[in-house]
């Protein structure tokens, strides 16, 4: 029988807002709390801070950042590149289609990839509701580095797309959760019971750990880890490709905060706005006429995107 402890690492990045720190609190309590586990957290930290609530300019000043995954400068990392574990849990956000800019620099960091390297991974995603380019990008960085993903988690906001489409960038750029203006937004962000009820991913680990079960993609089947809405596969995909022609031009301006970015970030918001008001409509029309014609590939889709746990 194996003595040693069975060894977890939990990484994330730990934002001025906070919810991704209290869904990892409470995801991984079960194993930190369990005798013969040995959980360590690792905290990300950035050089330059995050602002919180965010400037309205700096916010969208960063997609271009996110979006072609500039890692940004992390504070070192306390993990040593040598030391194994038997399971790694990446916790993060979305920014802009994208991981969050510090978990984009760990999963390029030459640390946090040797440690990542034939390790079995789950990704946790605790964002607004608009996650599958971002846990793509993950994948493709997680390939990368020779990790081997076995499970996804995705927490989203308990305010449905339409609700948080406002609630959550509100939310970012006054520092208010809301409800704001009298109601009229509800609360923004992952709902209470749901981040609670994240203990049973946490649970399931700890068994399978204690059982010496493998680790592979049976790992967090059963538990609904993920919901994929497929609605919204068409949207990002489009919105990635506004971003990516966007941020090259901005790019070409300059570096993130420069002032010859400005303008044309502006111009940029005003272009959102109308793209928002006048296509997201008729295309979530065309998308409910389009369903019964399309239920095969969608269920294609939903087989990939909640891969490897499945819903
Ligand atoms: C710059 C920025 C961009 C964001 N972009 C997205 C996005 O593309 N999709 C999404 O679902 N949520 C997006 N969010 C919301 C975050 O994923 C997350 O829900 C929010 O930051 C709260 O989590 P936190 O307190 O852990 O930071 C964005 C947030 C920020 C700050």
């Amino acid at each position: 029988m194996g003595m040693d402890k069975r060894k977890v690492l939990v990484v994330h990045y730990a934002s001025p807002s906070g919810q991704l720190s209290e869904v990892v609190q409470h995801l991984t309590g079960p194993l930190t709390q369990a005798d013969g586990i040995d959980c360590r957290h690792v905290v990300l930290r950035s050089r330059e801070p995050q602002p919180f609530p965010w400037p309205i300019l700096r916010f969208f000043d960063t997609f271009p950042e996110c979006i072609y995954m500039d890692a940004t400068d992390l504070e070192p990392l306390e993990l040593d590149p040598e030391e194994r574990f038997d399971l790694l849990v990446l916790a993060y956000q979305v920014w802009f289609l994208a991981p969050s800019l510090p978990t984009t620099a760990f999963l390029k960091n030459p640390t946090g990839k040797a440690v990542l390297k034939d390790t079995p991974v789950v990704t946790v995603v605790a964002c607004r509701d608009m996650w599958l380019m971002a846990q793509e990008r993950t994948k493709t960085m997680l390939a990368a580095a020779g990790a081997r993903l076995i499970g996804h988690i995705a927490l989203v906001d308990e305010a449905g797309s339409v609700g948080s489409f406002l609630a959550t960038p509100l939310w970012m750029l006054t520092g208010k959760r809301g409800p704001l203006l009298g109601g009229l937004t509800p609360r923004a962000g992952v709902a209470q019971e749901e981040i609670r009820a994240s203990r049973r991913f946490g649970q399931r680990m700890v068994e399978a750990l204690r059982d010496d079960r493998a680790l592979d993609g049976n790992l967090l089947r059963g538990l609904a880890a993920v919901h994929v809405n497929t609605r919204l596969i068409a949207t990002e995909k489009t919105a990635q490709r506004g971003f990516l022609v966007w941020g090259a031009l901005l790019r070409k301006l300059g570096p993130h905060g420069a002032r010859a970015r400005q303008p044309v970030i502006l111009v940029y918001i005003v272009f959102l706005v109308l793209l928002l008001v006048t296509v997201l409509p008729v295309s979530a029309l065309l998308k409910t006429l389009a369903t019964p014609l399309m239920r095969k590939r969608i269920a294609a889709q939903v087989a990939y995107y909640s891969g490897p746990s499945g819903e």
